[in-house]
């Protein structure tokens, strides 16, 4: 079937994959609008993620991200950065691929994220070594049903964002 594909970039992968850094990157050179959708949620509630996690928990946390997700999904065009779970739960999916939209997974190996996730302090999901190996593992049969994956190792996001122009969506 051939279908149409919206000029829509979706960015996902595991938290301190860089999908925000390379989305506002990418939106910039496509001259396109950047949707980060924690920030849409941090903006949208006017808590930041650790106090919704905190106040609200995770549960409520995903139904106010699957409501910023049904929002963003009618730009067009737009990149779009999820948050490290949204690609992780399957309404989601499916809610994403049938927007016509690519998706790009960031593809970084775990001992980076690691090291990054460490040092962020909004990331109520990291918690220890355990908790991040088994969420990663859980997580990383969605992120392959992506359309592309980006190995992000050792290169700067200027060159992601030159692979990511380089596929065969534009
Ligand atoms: C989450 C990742 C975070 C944020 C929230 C939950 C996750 O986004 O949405 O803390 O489930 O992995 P980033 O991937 O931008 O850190």
């Amino acid at each position: 079937m051939s279908r149409h594909r919206r000029r829509v970039i979706y960015l996902l992968g595991f938290m301190g994959s860089g999908k925000s850094t390379v989305g506002k990157l990418l939106a910039n050179v496509l001259g396109w609008p950047l949707i980060d959708l924690d920030t849409v949620i941090e903006a949208g509630q006017g808590l930041t993620i650790r106090e919704i996690f905190e106040n609200s928990g995770e549960p409520f946390f995903r139904q106010i991200e699957r409501a910023a997700l049904t929002e963003a999904s009618k730009a067009e065009p737009a990149v779009i950065a999820l948050g490290g779970g949204t690609f992780a739960q399957p309404p989601n999916v499916d809610l994403i691929r049938e927007s016509g939209g690519t998706t790009v997974w960031l593809d970084c190996p775990p001992q980076i994220l690691r090291a990054r996730c460490q040092g962020l302090q909004n990331r109520p999901l990291f918690r220890d070594e355990q908790s991040f190996t088994q969420l990663l593992s859980e997580r990383i049969p969605y992120y392959c049903l992506a359309d592309f994956r980006i190995s992000t190792e050792g290169r700067k996001p200027e060159e992601l964002v030159e692979q990511i122009l380089s596929l065969q969506v534009f």
